[in-house]
């Protein structure tokens, strides 16, 4: 039999993204003033052929298997750390991501949180809302250059190279570290070293951090290596909360082992300590790395324009679990087709 397919998505997209979406598929929209609990979530996407889903949805094993129709999961984002992507793949349900829209975007904010912290731009500001001002003064809230300094980036994906670019204009010296050493094209294009993980973090003046979070990243920098930076240091992520061990970061922040840091991503976001939020060397941002009109509205289209050519039969880019592609084609043959 052949029917159109069934698409829940989340309410926020933007309006023309959603309007495509609704010519292509019988579409149903999650409540725009409140999340969704899981097991709300559950019985929405019940007889569901497919989720539109934000990163604030987690799409666990459980979920899945209280959706047997679900056959897809476009995820509005690069990360898909929320969804339990082994468990999609052994179920056959493909996943997508986004991309290819997003990194210039998310290094021009990590740029921003780095400048921020070490001209002390938000400190300045409070001082000046705090009607503290009063004099000119030559020594007052001297802060350290960016510029010539050096960068390490942990994991120069398409977004740790935007941030090599920018660096780059700033004459910064780069190194970086991954897994895998980068093509030798893609170091000499962005003047960016190969080194240990202990070496970045010890030679660098800034560490930013563009890596996903997997089990293999999960707080990746803790004591022991946060210990090894310098007290001049100042730490970004702009990637995910989880990569760092943030306990450990706030100790040694709060002690000066390192001078501060910007971070736009928390473990257990939103919910951020207070201890964090009190000290005067962070600068904080809501995981807003992505957050442009431009950019978010682009991450929408890459994700429904990707649903729609896999449920037409046709390979989208961004698959996450492509391996699983021909299964995927099979579950929809002869079974659910776009309108
Ligand atoms: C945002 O955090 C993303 O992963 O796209």
């Amino acid at each position: 039999m052949t029917s159109s397919i069934n698409v829940f998505a989340d309410s926020k997209l933007p309006k023309e993204v959603l309007d495509t979406l609704s010519q292509h598929c019988s579409l149903s929209l999650s409540p725009n003033n409140y999340e969704l609990s899981t097991d709300e979530l559950s019985k929405s996407l019940k007889s569901k052929d497919a989720f539109v889903c934000l990163i604030s949805s987690q799409i666990t094993a459980q979920l899945m298997d209280a959706c047997p129709n679900l056959k897809l999961i476009a995820n509005v984002a690069v990360g898909t750390d929320n969804i339990d992507i082994e468990a999609a793949s052994e179920r056959n349900i493909l996943v997508l991501n986004t991309p290819n829209v997003l990194e210039n975007t998310t290094a021009d904010l990590a740029f921003a949180l780095m400048l921020a912290v070490a001209r002390r731009v938000v400190e300045s500001y409070i001082y000046i809302l705090d009607n503290k001002w009063d004099k000119w003064s030559f020594d007052f809230m001297l802060g350290s250059d960016v510029w010539g300094k050096k960068l390490g980036i942990i994991g120069l994906g398409q977004i740790g190279q935007c941030m090599a670019k920018r660096a780059n204009g700033f004459d910064m010296e780069i190194s970086y570290f991954q897994r895998n050493k980068a093509e030798a094209e893609i170091e000499s294009q962005l003047k960016a070293k190969y080194v240990s993980l202990e070496q970045l973090l010890s030679d660098s003046d800034f560490v930013s951090i563009h890596c996903p979070l997997n089990k293999n990243t999960f707080h990746l920098l803790g004591t022991k290596e946060l210990s090894l930076m310098k007290p001049s240091a100042i730490l970004v992520n702009t990637a995910r909360g989880a990569i760092i061990d943030q306990k450990a970061l706030i100790t040694i922040l709060k002690t000066g082992k390192i001078k501060g840091a910007g971070l736009d991503v928390f473990e257990n976001e939103p919910k951020i300590p207070d201890e964090l939020k009190n000290l005067p060397n962070v600068v904080l941002t809501p995981h807003i790395g992505s957050a442009t009109l431009e950019t978010r509205t682009k991450m929408a289209q890459s994700a429904v324009n990707g649903l729609i050519q896999a449920f037409a039969g046709n390979m989208p880019v961004n698959i996450v679990n492509a391996k699983y592609w021909p299964n995927f084609k099979n579950r929809i043959t002869g079974n659910v087709k776009c309108k």
